[in-house]
């Protein structure tokens, strides 16, 4: 088993679910033990209910997916009362996801999720594209002031390790990792999808009920991992990557940039085993190449300096 400590979030492998893509583990559960899974990040809460985009929310790509949900979620008491009681029965960790409008919501939620001890972590999403924000346009990730002044509020109200989730859309993501590190960040979540669009030319109408939404899937790989790589040579605290990972050799090359752990997301509408499988083929990759650490293979890319 490969062991990762993510500032103290302990995990027993570096295998988690990508926060929208696995709800609260219910539908999964019935594939799989998620028990085998480092851990779950469940889907984004904010305060109060949510109802999301317009439909159609997804749209099949050649490369990848597009999703518009719009962070659909029945607010935070639904999931304290409903996710975490279905959650507790499973050994692995449990990493709520939070947004809200402007810093004293995401400080209402981590004050709120601080006092709850099924929650082992707390992931602060800064980078959906599919919804506007209440003080700013854009994106909170594209901002380092705003995206500092909400990891200081979130950290000043719980003691859990707090992950930051950025966007590669930022003029410079290093200075954004930088400003999360320095605000108090347990680690760092890279990247949420990236915007995006796609049109019927049949109807001669855009396929997402929103016109925009977010790219996810094997096109953005490439993307996520350079967003890694650059972020790993500035910052001390642990990265956990997301975006394109659908096998373990994906999961593996991230790590290599960089990554300490993993996350597993559109792969999960491939295939609901996707979790599980990439879990055991991570802990297998390690045993038999004899690595008895993360550190062994994090970061450890072979090049020559150009
Ligand atoms: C249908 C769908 C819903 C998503 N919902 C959320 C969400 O609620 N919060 C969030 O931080 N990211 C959300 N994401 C982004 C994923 O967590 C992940 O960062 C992104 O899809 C890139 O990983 P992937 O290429 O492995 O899918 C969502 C992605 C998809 C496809």
């Amino acid at each position: 088993m490969v062991k990762v400590n993510l500032s103290g979030l302990e995990l027993k492998n570096p295998v988690m679910s990508a926060s929208g893509t696995f709800g609260y583990g219910k539908e999964f559960a019935e594939f799989f033990d998620l028990s085998v899974m480092g851990a779950v990040v469940c889907k984004t809460i904010t305060l109060k209910q949510r109802a999301g985009n317009k439909p159609p929310r997804i749209a099949d790509n050649s490369c990848g997916m597009l999703n518009a949900i719009g962070l659909e979620n029945k607010g935070i008491e639904y999931f304290l009362q409903n996710a975490l009681p279905f959650l507790e029965k499973f050994d692995t960790k449990v990493v709520a996801s939070i947004a809200g409008v402007n810093p004293a919501e995401y400080a209402e939620l981590a004050n709120i999720l601080d006092k709850d001890n099924r929650v082992h972590a707390i992931e602060v999403n800064l980078s959906c594209p599919n919804v506007s924000h209440g003080c700013q346009k854009g994106l909170f990730s594209q901002n380092a002031e705003i995206t500092a002044q909400i990891v200081a509020q979130v950290c000043k109200n719980t003691s859990k390790p707090v992950f930051p989730k950025l966007s590669a859309m930022a003029a410079d993501i290093t200075a954004i990792a930088k400003a999360c590190e320095n605000a108090g960040a347990g680690g760092l979540t890279l990247i949420n999808t990236l915007p995006a669009m796609a049109v019927d030319l049949k109807t001669r109408k855009p396929m997402l009920g929103n016109i925009t939404g977010g790219l996810s899937g094997g096109a953005i790989k490439p993307v996520a991992l350079k967003a890694v790589w650059d972020v790993y040579q500035v910052v001390k605290i642990p990265i956990i990557a997301s975006g394109g990972i659908m096998n373990a050799n994906d999961a593996l090359e991230f790590i290599l940039c960089g990554a300490n752990a993993v996350q597993i997301g559109s792969a999960n509408f491939v295939n609901p085993l996707a979790c599980k499988e990439i879990a055991l083929s991570v802990d297998k990759y390690f045993e038999e190449n004899k690595l008895n650490s993360i550190d062994d293979l994090r970061g450890k890319l072979e090049y020559e300096t150009v």
